[in-house]
């Protein structure tokens, strides 16, 4: 039984997706229960300190024992819970569909750019009931993280293939791109996307697609706090005809055979930004001052 209080200051969140259920490599010190003006987050929000005394706030986005569809995530009130303990980095994992050849099954791919296919159902700001505010997203994951994640990956041998043929490449913009941006699509869900959708999101220059960036990316930036995904490729969705289109059971088999390297790679990155200097997020503070167009008079 752990505590329900936690009295000190936590900076970095993890956001964890299908597959990535809790941090085993940190030491879990309290677990706390927050309700929020938007109601409760997915699950309770664990706090871990790291050998050295790093706290990071875990939370599993579709719950503890994956119950949340993709639509039905209460992603106002994971944000709202995360900045009310003074959270101002989230780093979040997903598992995703590849939309490009070159992404394999078990690769990992840090996107800088989304684009919104999902439906207009889920609620996408924290500004309503008389105010509008237009936040800046033209940038949509923050710069800064995203370096920091790049410069503590080595994708030469950090990752493991454990004896397969394939040990997993972790896509960048820089590295493994040419300069261009990893772009992921958002759908709504829940059943994966036709052969046509899929061919017609790689015809956007698609790179990956998943069912949960959104509106958790638009509503952290609102919240000024910086957040970055990385993703975890688990199937070839639908376009490729040479393929079995994706599946529930594909996806889940190479999360499996893969939790081991998304474990590894979420304390690697954590024990980066525990010595790293940089404060996360400060870029942000107070950006959303002017983003408000509502008339105060
Ligand atoms: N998550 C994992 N694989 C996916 C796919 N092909 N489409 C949407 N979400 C996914």
């Amino acid at each position: 039984q752990l505590p329900h209080h936690y009295d000190g200051k936590v900076t970095l969140a993890v956001i964890g997706g299908t597959g990535l259920y809790d941090l085993p490599n940190l030491h879990p010190v309290a677990r706390l229960t927050i309700s929020t003006p938007w109601g409760f987050p997915s699950g309770a929000i664990t706090i871990a300190h790291t050998e050295s005394g790093f706290p990071v706030a875990f939370l599993a986005r579709h719950g503890p024992h994956h119950d949340l569809l993709p639509s039905d995530v209460p992603s106002r009130a994971n944000i709202a819970a995360l900045k009310s303990i003074g959270v101002k980095a989230i780093i979040a994992f997903s598992a995703v569909g590849s939309l490009q050849p070159e992404i394999k099954p078990r690769d990992f791919v840090l996107p800088t750019q989304v684009i919104d296919r999902t439906k207009g159902i889920r609620p996408s700001t924290f500004f309503e009931k008389g105010f509008v505010a237009h936040a800046m997203f033209g940038e949509p994951f923050d710069l800064q993280l995203n370096k920091l994640i790049r410069d503590a990956v080595d994708s030469n041998g950090f990752l493991d293939g454990f004896g397969n043929d394939h040990t997993p490449v972790f896509h960048t913009k820089e590295k493994t791109n040419n300069g261009e941006d990893l772009t992921i699509i958002c759908m709504e869900g829940p059943a994966f996307s036709t052969r046509a959708e899929s061919r017609l999101y790689r015809s956007w220059g698609g790179s990956v697609i998943n069912m949960s960036v959104l509106p958790e990316a638009k509503l952290a930036r609102e919240a000024e706090i910086a957040y970055q995904m990385i993703c975890m490729s688990t199937d070839y969705d639908s376009w490729n005809e040479s393929e079995e289109p994706v599946t529930v059971e594909t996806v889940v088999g190479n999360l499996k055979a893969n939790s081991t390297n998304a474990c590894k790679l979420a304390a690697h990155l954590i024990d980066a930004i525990a010595t790293h200097p940089v404060e996360l997020g400060k870029d942000l503070e107070g950006t959303m001052k002017f983003a408000v167009s509502t008339n105060p008079n």
